[in-house]
């Protein structure tokens, strides 16, 4: 922590996240999947995107693999750095929703402890977690990058799962069993929960 707030000061803006909420005529907020390597979070979070788009929505998906090729690229899969990673990735959410914008995030985030702070930076009235609750066997059948069968092998350390803890939330706004369940039932489990919990208005 290098400047620890010291001779800085928080600037209020005019335009603020109310103004911007207004504009768009929804309320921003994080809908941040969680799950193993291969669960389907992208290809969920990229489906639900698209609904909410499609329903005029400001939406953008900040996802894993994406986000590693740039704000995260000096990051590797050590818990520290992942721990980072999320911090990062908390932080951008957070600015994303103050403009207003339902922020879908992707990222494995497998510790419990730095997904409940990026809950606390967003607040948990706009966090809704969502598990993606494939199970591992399931994940390494599919084993859709050939990831598994390299981390098996040791050609890749500290793989989630295998070789590196994954922590199921304990009690998230959303399972989806994405293991059983087809693509379009688990876009709408989400969008339900969306609308139940009058979040879309
Ligand atoms: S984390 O744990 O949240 O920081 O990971 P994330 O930023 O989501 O990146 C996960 C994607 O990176 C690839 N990959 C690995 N995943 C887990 N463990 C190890 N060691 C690893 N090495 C590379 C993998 O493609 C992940 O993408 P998904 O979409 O989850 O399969």
């Amino acid at each position: 922590q290098k400047n620890s707030g010291k001779n800085i000061k928080w600037h209020n803006l005019t335009i603020d996240r109310n103004k911007l909420e207004k504009m768009r005529g929804h309320k921003g907020m994080v809908i941040w999947f969680t799950g193993l390597s291969g669960s389907g979070k992208s290809t969920l979070a990229n489906a639900v995107n698209e609904v909410l788009h499609l329903d005029g929505f400001s939406t953008y998906v900040l996802d894993g693999d994406n986000i590693r090729h740039g704000l995260c690229k000096d990051l590797g899969f050590s818990d520290e750095d992942r721990e980072e990673n999320i911090r990062r990735i908390g932080e951008v959410a957070n600015l994303f929703m103050n403009a207003g914008i339902i922020t879908i995030t992707a990222f494995v985030s497998p510790f419990i402890s730095d997904r409940d702070k990026v809950r606390k930076i967003i607040g948990s009235k706009d966090f809704i977690e969502v598990h993606c609750a494939a199970d591992i066997e399931v994940c390494e059948s599919r084993d859709t990058k050939g990831l598994y069968k390299k981390a098996r092998l040791g050609e890749i350390k500290e793989f989630t799962g295998i070789s590196s803890p994954y922590e199921a939330p304990v009690n998230p706004e959303i399972v989806v069993d994405t293991g059983s369940l087809g693509l379009n039932d688990s876009v709408e489990k989400v969008i339900n929960h969306l609308r139940e919990q009058n979040l879309l208005e």
